[in-house]
């Protein structure tokens, strides 16, 4: 027997509306962007009055990387009204740094980036005031070999007749990512090594993004002084944006007034919650749970009927990893994220072992150790030295907490 599964488009979706990546700098982006203007109004603020780099530094998912994009955006859409004097143009795809990665190699790929970045705004940035390479000269440059030092001159010199002065606009490229090098002290390594280099480049406005500390820890170096702006903490969004945010989203991928969202205010606000604020994980699990009922056929528009299904699907996702780990994780290891639950900030350091009941924090590092393995938790890197790791419950670890005995008393 054959299943015809129900696409989006046969419930009245163009396609999901609880997609997970990043907002996309455009202006279907912009309208689904929620909430943020005092971060939105700073990070546009440090592009137009400082020279500085702006740093984001928050959890994987909180949304840094949407940031950037509509900050990107709304800067390139004001500057085409007339309302901001300084041409910004946003460069698409964002950067990523790895352990291996040298400040040579990475500048090699800047500029040629840089280079496809002139060729792509051109048509919106006005070549009297700024400038701008020809279609000849950039076809001719573009299709030489990335190590050619003539072409990274003649990008350079590009880049300076197109913004003359440091507070006249320019690409802005992003750095995401950055806990990708792993440690703070690597990322302190690269950024310093790319500090007369990549980070110099005239008409160019870093934005640097990153999870687990890295960027905090990372940035805070005497040589990095005069370049980095102080990182910008995004912490998560308010449960009473999840309204605004879902229906926002539902809208723009409506294609008929009556069509039917399997997850909305409600369902989206309690996969939030109970995902441990995170937003990229309540889309996932948002979108899944959609996929599922799209499947068995099962999309209704008794929104109450709707809920309590989400409800039964979510406790039954987390009983299914409570089991996949029986073998890994004890009762002892509940516990430990249990009374981390109880933290303010909710956060676990090796030399809390005492008041977590451990004798010893060794022993309390191997549990946390154990958590980790089993993503219940995630871990902060701090310069390597393990008596300031942090320790975060993740979306995993909170669904599982929930669903364990006693685990709805710790909401
Ligand atoms: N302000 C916002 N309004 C609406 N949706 C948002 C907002 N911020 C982020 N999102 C959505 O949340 C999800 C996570 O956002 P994003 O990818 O920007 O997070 P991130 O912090 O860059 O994550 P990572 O550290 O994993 O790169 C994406 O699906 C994005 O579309
Ligand atoms: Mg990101």
């Amino acid at each position: 027997m054959s299943i015809n599964p129900v696409r989006w488009q046969d419930i009245g979706f163009d396609g999901s509306p609880y997609y997970v990546h990043p907002i996309s700098p455009d202006p279907d982006g912009n309208g689904m962007f929620v909430g943020r203007d005092a971060e939105l109004a700073r990070l546009k603020s440090q592009l137009r009055n400082t020279t500085l780099h702006p740093c984001i530094e928050g959890e994987s998912g909180v949304g840094k990387t949407s940031l950037v994009a509509v900050a990107g955006y709304q800067l390139q859409k004001e500057f085409v009204r007339g309302v901001e004097v300084a041409p910004f143009a946003l460069v698409r795809n964002p950067f990523q740094l790895t352990p291996e990665t040298t400040s040579r190699e990475f500048t090699s790929s800047v500029i040629r980036e840089l280079a496809h970045a002139f060729n792509d705004h051109r048509h919106r940035i006005d070549s009297q005031r700024n400038p701008f390479p020809s279609v000849g000269e950039l076809e001719a440059w573009v299709s030489r070999p990335v190590q050619s030092d003539d072409f990274q001159s003649v990008v350079r010199s590009w880049l300076s007749r197109a913004f003359p002065s440091n507070l006249g606009g320019g690409f802005i490229c992003v750095l995401d990512n950055l806990e990708l090098v792993r440690t703070s002290a690597r990322a302190r390594q690269v950024l310093e090594e790319m500090r007369d280099d990549a980070l110099a480049l005239p008409g160019v406005r870093w934005v640097l993004c990153g999870a687990k500390g890295v960027v905090e820890h990372g940035t805070s170096s005497s040589r990095l002084e005069g370049r980095l702006a102080t990182p910008m903490k995004l912490r998560p969004l308010g449960m009473e944006k999840m309204p605004l945010l879902i229906n926002r989203r539902i809208s723009v991928f409506r294609r008929s007034t009556d069509a039917i969202a399997p997850v909305q205010e409600e369902g989206f606000s309690f996969l939030y919650k109970r995902l441990g604020h995170n937003l990229r994980a309540a889309l996932n699990y948002a979108e899944n749970f959609s996929v599922e009922m799209l499947v068995r056929n099962q999309v209704f528009a008794d929104r109450e009927k709707m809920f309590k299904l989400l409800k039964v699907w979510v406790g039954g996702q987390a009983r299914e990893k409570i089991d996949v780990l029986s073998g890994h994780v004890s009762e002892g290891h509940w516990a430990i994220l249990r009374e981390a639950k109880r933290l303010e900030p909710e956060r676990i350091y090796a030399n809390m072992y005492l008041s977590f009941g451990f004798a010893t924090a060794a022993k309390f590092r191997q549990y946390l150790r154990d958590l980790e393995a089993a993503a219940l938790v995630t871990r902060a890197s701090h310069e390597g030295d393990q008596r300031y790791n942090a320790y975060t419950i993740t979306p995993k670890g909170a669904l599982c907490l929930h669903e364990l005995p006693g685990g709805a008393a710790l909401d």
